[in-house]
């Protein structure tokens, strides 16, 4: 049962097992108590296990688990060993550990992610082996927009889970859009009270002629927000929050009429948006906005421990700056030379707040137009070309290349994907991304802080259909962001998919909605459905 995904630096088979048992112990040291608690809560969930507190490791007594730190390991590197023992995780830090607490779940069997024991005899079995093994990048990351689509509280917690389950350690909160603003900000209620529901929804495909008409909506109180960072932090996940300005604004908009471009058009009529594709009504360049926004990101410090703060910066178009003679005088006071210099400034002054306060900004690449904040960070989306600027010049990067890793796109040809966009990127396509360019130096390379993959949600009307785009491609994209692969064409794609049909088994017992393997899809053939393009139709971006 060594069929790990994401693959080990190392492993090292003996011969023999430990069985756990009803006398086994679970032993924590200093500093690993935490990891202990959820290994403790997720074996005796699925094997109904006790799994004792030992007081010692020597009390693991050849049947038990040990969990220490061992300074001279990386940060989030870990060694298990498996022996006569008992079986013994070391990290360089409690994520460390925690990771190796991952594999050991893993080593124990699909089974061992159930929520209650089968009720029947069995046991429970690790085999005797040595595992070293630890990240190639520190940012692993998932983007959830739970802006076009709500995801509640608990989905949200169950995708952390399964997050942890993969070793993915950044969780991208994508909590505004013009279709819906999804978070408590307590000093502007209307930001949830308006900004958080639209009347009706585009139906599937953005070129289709129908909507559903039904509100749609939700949002997540500040409450929800402290919970579902802990519950990040438990699984040595990081939640970077992302407040998308000065585009991307409907729904703000909608909520505090005073934010849009009143000189242009006149905002007291905006709703939230109900449609797909981008928004004309972007954020006004005044004082006004600028403070209303420091009071959004004030009460976002306070949630949010992360070092990295995200406020979007994405595909802000720009032809009510244009028009606007407020926005036009604006450019003209501050000397810059056209509207791409006014996002850069409005980029820029939150980049100086946010590093003022001990924060980093980081943005999606378009934030590279106009001159780039000192100090900030870019999310490379548009290909690599944003990154590879950006790590040349000496800023951080996130590498989430929309042809690669935009789990919305369709996962193969053809008009039987549900709602198929854009690009067609198979799980083959995900395993073969590498996210670190080869036109960069070593030097260069190091600014690439890691990699991301991005669930936008236009077309994903419900958590299941979430889980569809999600896996089993997150599987894929987990391995390139943990294990140390080899260059794309040589990577062996057969001996992952050998590993998946074990993982399948996992994602199985998870509850996990993924795409059916390769093969005939069971409503192939059907004639087409509404909304959906016929072969050949552009990719819808
Ligand atoms: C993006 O996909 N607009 C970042």
């Amino acid at each position: 049962m060594t069929e790990l995904i994401p693959g080990p630096r190392s492993v090292v088979v003996g011969s023999g097992e430990v069985r756990l048992t009803a006398h086994s112990q679970l032993y924590a040291g200093t500093a690993t108590e935490g990891v202990g608690r959820w290994l403790r809560t997720v074996l005796w969930q699925a094997t109904g296990l006790p799994l004792r507190e030992g007081r010692e490791l020597d009390d693991t007594d050849g049947d038990g688990i040990g969990l220490q730190l061992d300074a001279s390991l990386g940060p989030e590197e870990y060694r298990l060993v498996s022996d006569r023992n008992g079986v013994l995780i070391e990290g360089g830090s409690a994520a460390g550990v925690f990771w190796g607490a991952q594999t050991l779940r893993q080593l124990l069997g699909p089974d061992a992610y159930r929520r209650a024991p089968l009720g029947r005899e069995r046991t429970w079995a690790v085999p005797h082996l040595t595992i070293e093994d630890a990240p190639r990048f520190r940012w692993r990351g998932l983007m959830l927009d739970v802006a076009r689509h709500f995801m509640p509280k608990e989905g949200v917690l169950r995708h952390l889970d399964l997050m942890a389950a993969h070793k993915l350690n950044v969780f991208h909160f994508h909590l505004t859009d013009d279709q819906g603003w999804r978070i408590e900000i307590k000093r502007y209620p209307r930001l949830t009270e308006v900004g958080s529901w639209r009347a009706r929804t585009k139906f599937g495909h953005r070129a289709s002629p129908l909507w559903e008409e039904k509100p749609h909506g939700g949002f997540y109180t500040q409450d929800d927000i402290r919970e579902i960072v802990a519950y990040a932090a438990e699984r040595h996940i990081t939640v970077v929050p992302e407040i998308d300005v000065p585009g991307h604004s409907q729904a703000a908009i909608a909520a505090y009429p005073e934010l849009g471009n009143t000189d242009v058009i006149d905002t007291t009529t905006l709703s939230v948006w109900d449609n797909w594709g981008i928004s004309a009504n972007v954020l006004a360049p005044t004082d006004n906005t600028l403070r209303f926004y420091e009071g959004v990101f004030e009460e976002l410090l306070d949630l949010f421990p992360a070092e990295f703060i995200h406020v979007g910066g994405d595909e802000c178009l720009k032809d009510q700056w244009r028009r606007s003679p407020a926005a036009q005088a604006r450019i003209g006071e501050l000397g810059l030379a056209d509207e791409d210099e006014l996002q850069a400034w409005f980029i820029g002054h939150f980049d100086k707040w946010l590093t003022a306060r001990g924060r980093r900004l980081i943005g999606w690449d378009e934030i590279l137009e106009g001159g780039l904040a000192e100090g900030a960070a870019v999310s490379s989306w548009r290909g690599y070309a944003g990154g590879v600027a950006a790590a040349r010049a000496g800023h951080d990067v996130v590498m989430c290349p929309e042809q690669y890793v935009y789990l919305d796109h369709r996962q193969a040809a053809g008009e039987d994907e549900p709602v198929p966009i854009a690009h067609v990127r198979t799980l083959e396509d995900v395993y073969r991304f590498e996210p670190v360019p080869p036109e960069l130096t070593s030097d260069e390379a190091g600014h690439v802080l890691g990699t991301q993959a991005n669930v936008w949600t236009e077309v994903m009307e419900d958590p299941a259909r979430v889980d569809y785009q999600t896996y089993p491609r997150l599987s894929a994209f987990a391995e390139v962001a943990w294990s140390a692969l080899p260059a794309p064409a040589e990577r062996d794609f057969a001996d992952f998919e050998r590993r998946m049909a074990v993982h399948y088994r996992r994602l199985d017992a998870l509850g996990v909605g993924y795409r059916p393997p390769a093969g005939p899809l069971p409503w192939q053939k059907r004639p087409g459905v509404l909304g959906r393009p016929k072969e050949g139709t552009p990719p819808n971006r």
